[in-house]
């Protein structure tokens, strides 16, 4: 059985009142149609076809390689839609689902009960609907008197009696696609100057076809983004489902409602995440960590047993038994071996510290090679930038610097080596060498256990 999947997502969006297109929206930091791509390949290893309009070249940048594109210009209604994807599926598939765009909390189960009904029975389609007390703005599904269903009808060209009716259309449906594409020729053009898909309901009625439903039991699941108030509640039930995820896991999280865990992260156990904490994009953290609070952590690898306290990290990346913060900030391309201590107000950038080193107060560290067991005194920074170059600062292992001390890279400390407080250092200091001044000078050799 070869089933394919469409995804429209050509409308304007006009509701979010954006110069984003409407499916570009980002959902817990990953745009709208990356769930509805996502959900449809777990459905079936065949690429969906995503029909685009507005916002057409800007979408297919986003996801360039990630679907196949299809235009629908000039966007005359959801069945127009479905028709532009015939082309490149006339042929190809025996079944065609077809969902929207905006719609990110559907689940891959859902879509397979939608597909597994639609094999049950011999009629040419089976479409999702769910029953609610407030239908308002959805299309309304009729039946009757047997409780077959009889159409679709749009909340605008629907009658009192019809705009009563509970069940409504979520829109995700499975067809026979060579009935699909006959079907969709024959739909009429609405009242709104559109072709409905959903009037493809009362033609296989009127051909003595029986349409299925399959009922979604949970209404969350049919949410549709069309305002910013939308977005914002699909993105809350999104972040109660993650967060609900790694509970159960056996992650603690001791305020749910302020941990916003993006779905592209991983928790190992026993960690446990307090209030305002960010993990996004690519992060992985690993176990019997504690993170937060107010801490944010972007694409970044944390190692086991790590306190990560008031912090920002952005590809930073972590070894296990490691304590930072409150205030610090690890940028890209930070590397802290085992055991690592950063106090607060410590700034790390593109550069690797070696295990045990510490750094307790207001330092910053850009292109450097930190050795092992290195103190860092408070206020030392890395003075990497000439005005034209970043320049590489190394420090070899065991070596102490001085409170205040300025490493004007390139500059190299050999093992053992000792800045004074305030040393302003503009040359190489030797091996178990003391330096100290403005700029520093060397003034002493050291015993090894000076
Ligand atoms: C649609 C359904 C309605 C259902 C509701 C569920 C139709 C006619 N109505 O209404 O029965 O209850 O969804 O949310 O299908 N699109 C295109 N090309 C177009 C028009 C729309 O690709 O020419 C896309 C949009 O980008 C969007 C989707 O189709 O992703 C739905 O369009 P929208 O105008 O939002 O339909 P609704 O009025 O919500
Ligand atoms: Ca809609």
């Amino acid at each position: 059985m070869n089933i394919r999947s469409i995804i429209l997502a050509a409308g304007q969006g006009t509701r979010m009142k954006s110069n984003l297109p409407k499916v570009l929206h980002p959902v817990l930091g990953r745009p709208m149609l990356q769930y509805a791509l996502d959900t449809a390949a777990r459905l079936s290893p065949a690429e969906p076809v995503v029909v685009v309009g507005h916002g057409a070249q800007q979408i297919q940048q986003a996801f360039d390689g990630k679907a196949r594109f299809v235009l629908q210009e000039p966007q005359l209604g959801t069945g127009h839609a479905v028709q532009q994807a015939e082309p490149l599926l006339r042929g190809e598939a025996d079944l065609v689902v077809v969902t929207y765009a905006d719609m990110p909390l559907l689940t891959a189960e859902t879509l397979q009960r939608v597909v597994q009904t639609q094999l049950s029975h011999s009629g040419p389609m089976t479409m999702l609907t769910l029953m609610v007390d407030d239908p308002r703005g959805f299309g309304r599904i009729v039946r009757g008197p047997d409780g077959g269903v009889l159409a679709i009808v749009e909340e605008a060209q629907a009658t009192p009696e019809q705009r009563a009716i509970r069940e409504l259309n979520v829109a995700v449906y499975c067809f026979a696609a060579d009935w699909l594409w006959e079907t969709l020729r024959r739909v009429p053009l609405s009242p709104k100057g559109e072709y409905y898909l959903t009037d493809v309901v009362g033609i296989a009625v009127a051909d003595g076809l029986s349409v299925e439903t399959q009922l979604l039991d949970d209404p969350e699941e049919g949410i549709g983004i069309n305002t910013r108030i939308h977005l914002a509640e699909a993105a809350a039930i999104m972040r109660q489902r993650i967060n609900q995820r790694w509970m159960l896991e056996g992650v603690t999280l001791i305020d749910p409602a302020t941990t916003y865990i993006e779905p592209g992260v991983t928790i190992g156990r026993d960690t446990v995440i307090w209030p305002n904490t960010h993990l996004q994009g690519n992060t992985t953290i690993g176990e019997m960590c504690v993170v937060g609070p107010d801490t944010i952590i972007q694409n970044s690898r944390v190692g086991d047993c790590c306190r990560l306290f008031s912090s920002v990290l952005e590809g930073a990346t972590l070894e296990e038994n490691i304590k930072i913060g409150p205030y610090c900030h690890l940028r890209t391309g930070a590397y802290l071996a085992h055991g690592v201590h950063l106090g607060n107000f410590g700034e790390v950038k593109n550069s690797h510290l070696g295990p045990g080193t510490r750094m307790g107060h207001f330092s910053y560290i850009g292109d450097a090679e930190i050795g092992p067991n290195v103190n860092i005194g408070a206020g030392t920074i890395t003075c990497n930038f000439d005005g034209v170059n970043k320049n590489h600062t190394e420090v070899a292992a065991g070596v102490f610097i001085g409170s205040d001390t300025m490493l004007v890279a390139p500059v190299k400390l050999g093992e053992g080596a000792r800045t004074g407080a305030g040393a302003v250092v503009t040359k190489d200091i030797p091996p178990y060498t003391l330096a100290v001044g403005v700029p520093a000078r060397k003034i002493r050799k050291l015993e090894k256990h000076d």
